[in-house]
């Protein structure tokens, strides 16, 4: 399968894998595209989809999770945020405590695989999606920086209630479109506190762990919120949190603009390190996120077009691809490993197609 942007999706392209739309399937893998579809996909905001073609055949997309966790986990989270919103006190509160087990479970199972984040993109429901996500990015970090169990259920548990205070912000300053005024931004800055303070009291996560929602919007040079904390006096957890979140929203649509490629995303985290981000973490970060996932098109310096094939640990920007043009004429399929292949050292990636 490979991987093809919305805006580059034509008809009779084979689907390869589900698109979910509100966790109900959209559109099931094996459809084929009709521009109805097409036009579907591209409303809903989906940065683009697996197919399945001649050209792909056998390069196969490990998913971090599987889709029943994706959704069950999902669904959890949205009743508590539900239940936050209502202000139900009297409510028994939902429990996540298994979802995150299942989560740092098949996370370890899969841990030799580096995070593909094309294959955490086909999912519309923004808040819970991205809240997700940054659980899986930062169990897959804590994991990359040798965390014990208790360590890992507890960034997952803080992870996935990073912004749970959202739900206390006026739903027109969160979904403004221009810029802030002062005092909207003042509102928005105390989402971490509110956050914190709602799950600490309610939820038995130990404080600790709850400092991932109190921290991951401070910055290591200081100038971050709501404390303005600065360097290791930032918990560990809120410095991973801080790399995820902004990894994953940089890597989605939103209304104001476009996703961001992977490799331009891993750009931007690996600029901010030592300013926006723990340098140790960003480190880690380089190690287990593939900048150029498994599916992706990419241009060779030597003027080939390849598919990313497989990505390796510590070799982020040196994959196993599959090259299918040079020059651009079409040739007959083959595959190199930049990583280990002696002719091609000197090639590298320059950009993706
Ligand atoms: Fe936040």
């Amino acid at each position: 399968m490979r991987f093809v942007a919305s805006n580059c999706l034509r008809e009779g392209m084979c689907l390869a894998r589900p698109l979910y739309r509100n966790l109900d399937v959209m559109l099931s893998s094996g459809v084929t595209l009709t521009r109805q579809f097409i036009e579907g996909i591209q409303r809903c905001g989906f940065t683009g989809v697996y197919i399945e073609d001649e050209l792909s055949e056998g390069i196969e997309v490990n998913s971090m999770i599987s889709d029943s966790l994706r959704r069950s986990a999902t669904k959890s989270l949205r009743s508590v945020l539900s239940m936050a919103a209502g202000g139900n006190d009297k409510a028994k509160v939902p429990d996540l405590s298994t979802q995150v087990e299942n989560l740092v479970d098949e996370l370890f199972s899969n841990r030799d695989v580096m995070v593909n984040m094309l294959d955490l993109s086909s999912y519309d429901d923004y808040t819970c999606t991205h809240s997700l996500n940054v659980a899986i990015l930062s169990i897959v970090l804590g994991m990359g920086m040798g965390f014990s169990r208790a360590d890992k259920l507890g960034i997952g548990a803080g992870a996935l209630l990073h912004d749970i205070g959202k739900v206390f912000v006026d739903k027109r300053i969160l979904n403004k479109n221009g810029a802030l005024t002062e005092d909207e931004f003042f509102t928005i800055k105390k989402h971490p506190m509110d956050g914190f303070n709602y799950i600490s009291k309610r939820y038995r996560i130990p404080r600790g762990y709850c400092n991932t929602i109190m921290d991951h919007h401070e910055k290591y040079d200081g100038t971050g919120y709501p404390c303005g904390k600065m360097g290791t006096d930032i918990s560990l957890y809120g410095r991973i949190c801080a790399v995820a979140d902004v990894y994953d929203a940089l890597s989605n649509k939103r209304p104001y603009r476009d996703a961001m490629p992977a490799c331009e995303c891993v750009e931007y985290i690996m600029g901010g390190a030592g300013t926006l981000f723990d340098p140790e973490v960003v480190e880690v970060f380089t190690r287990r996120i593939a900048p150029y996932p498994v599916g992706t098109t990419v241009l060779l310096s030597n003027g080939w077009k390849a598919l990313v094939v497989e990505n390796y640990i510590n070799f982020s920007l040196r994959p196993k691809v599959r090259v299918y043009e040079q020059n651009g004429e079409r040739v007959m399929p083959f595959e190199i490993s930049l990583k280990d292949d002696l002719h091609y050292l000197s090639v590298t990636i320059t950009g993706i197609g």
